[in-house]
């Protein structure tokens, strides 16, 4: 029921389990008219341990409901992170020509050795039960640091294709195959990019570049940890071509970041999704400090659910760009506040004195004589979340020093940046806040910041701030959210 998910730090627009540890999304894959989340969960405990793959489902992105634990770890093995196809052809034999199945496609830690390897296991009731391949592995070179592969169909060449990690190598290997049980590899990529830790849960597809008519680019995804612009776990991405064996990088000067936040790991996309939508889903936390968080009887929340897309950039290359899925806007509740034009001297000035806990802001700030400015949310008896921007600098910045409890990790309390040009002089943000997060969307979407708050019951104020001068609120729109 409902109820249960009242409790103080509780997200009420992002998923979370009833209780228990939940890390990186699995086997995201869009069937029938349903969105399913796999994800690695510990059925016994709230830190990490006994991976298995929990379960949950969605008819549109925002309303999950949580299913039975799909795949449990057992006597030999783990089940660590990968992917979920649905095999239509019944290419794997699996399931039949009239009923064919859903394949998950896992690594599988053996228990005893650390060893890990690729696994399947198939669902014939639409992603309810799961049945493990009684031929399993299907791929074992031996490593201890080999995992996570995404699976997909490749139409040009008519056969799945795997990305999965070399993580200590810093390599994303690929493979092919037929029937999802026989794997040929076909190249690797790396070491490239950020390299400040191990590579896992790589995710590679295809998007039209908006701006560019007829250009495609593949983007390939590598998540690092620890090594992100915000310390501890990220997610890097690179542009390029892949053309059925081989991914080949366009040149980038520097690591590019899906976000630069703290809390938006491991994220990869979903298989099938409709109308050729790319849609991300990432963990929303960090491994610095994810099992210390102040929430109980559950660990972690996923990020809200990100439409992607490639923008094309002046020197010819394209960029990520990534917002909310606009499922977002079915939850938006009268405005509670609208401003158009006022101008706003230094200092904090409130807007809100009670905002709800869960709510979505439109906002263009002209810094008009500030050095820094933006907004403050959950602020309130001494706590406030800044999310501003520093004109000296040229970054966005989030500062959740004083957010609320963020004494359980000497590495939770810190200004997380992110280098970014204003538009015409205005920031543009767009700010998803929740009970325990906020998510900044800045440059309709071309720079993202996620972070994790813990603040307390009465800090639900909502106010600009300058410093050094003014800014002017050309535009400033606050939905309340309903769950
Ligand atoms: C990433 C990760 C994956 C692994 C899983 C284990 O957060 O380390 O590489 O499959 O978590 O839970």
């Amino acid at each position: 029921g409902r109820r249960a998910y009242d409790e103080p730090y509780r997200p009420q627009v992002h998923f979370s389990p009833a209780r228990n540890w939940m890390n990186d999304p699995n086997g995201l894959l869009h069937h029938d008219g349903t969105y399913h989340l796999f994800f690695q969960y510990n059925p016994a405990g709230n830190t990490w341990g006994n991976m298995s793959w929990g379960h949950a489902t969605s008819p549109d992105l925002v309303h999950w409901e949580e299913r039975p634990v799909a795949i449990p770890h057992d006597e030999e093995e783990m089940v660590f992170s990968g992917s979920a196809v649905f095999d239509r052809d019944n290419t794997s034999g699996l399931g039949t020509a009239a009923a064919p199945p859903l394949v998950a496609v896992y690594t599988s830690m053996v228990k005893a050795t650390g060893r890990q390897r690729q696994s399947l296991a198939f669902s014939t009731d639409g992603g309810e039960t799961w049945t493990r391949y009684a031929g399993n592995p299907v791929l074992d070179i031996g490593s201890d640091n080999f995992r996570d592969p995404k699976v997909f169909w490749h139409a040009p060449t008519d056969r799945w294709v795997m990305a999965l990690a070399l993580s200590a190598e810093h390599r994303i290997r690929f493979y092919a195959s037929p029937d999802l049980k026989t794997w040929t590899h076909l190249s690797d990529f790396g070491p490239a990019g950020a390299t400040g830790g191990v590579w896992e849960c790589p995710d590679l597809f295809e998007l039209p570049v908006a701006g560019a008519p007829g250009r495609r680019r593949w983007v390939l995804i590598v998540n690092l940890n620890p090594g992100g612009p915000a310390g501890g776990s990220a997610g890097q991405y690179f542009t390029g071509d892949f053309d059925g064996t081989t991914f080949t990088a366009d040149p980038q000067d520097a690591p590019r970041w899906l976000d630069h936040g703290a809390d938006a790991y491991a994220g990869v996309t979903y298989n099938d999704a409709p109308d050729g939508r790319r849609i991300l889903i990432a963990w929303m936390n960090n491994w610095l400090y994810g099992e210390k968080i102040p929430t109980d009887p559950w660990r972690s929340a996923m990020g809200f659910p990100r439409e992607l897309g490639l923008r094309a950039a002046a020197d010819d290359s394209a960029v990520l760009v990534q917002q909310p899925v606009a499922e977002l806007a079915t939850l938006r509740r009268r405005p509670a506040l609208r401003i158009a034009g006022r101008r706003i001297p230094a200092g904090t000035s409130r807007l809100l004195r009670d905002a709800a806990l869960t709510y979505e802001v439109e906002a263009e700030l002209r810094p008009d004589g500030a050095q820094r400015c933006g907004l403050e949310v959950r602020s309130g008896g001494g706590q406030r979340t800044r999310i501003g921007y520093d004109l000296a600098g040229g970054e966005l910045y989030v500062d959740r020093t004083a957010s609320g409890d963020v004494g359980f990790s000497a590495d939770f309390p810190a200004v997380h940046r992110a280098p970014l040009a204003l538009t015409d002089g205005v920031l543009k943000l767009r700010v998803l806040v929740d009970r325990s997060s906020v998510e900044v969307f800045a440059a309709d979407g071309a720079v993202c910041l996620t972070d994790q708050i813990f603040p307390g019951p009465d800090a639900t104020g909502l106010a600009t701030f300058a410093e050094e001068g003014g800014v002017r609120v050309e535009r400033l729109t606050v939905w309340p959210l309903r769950s």
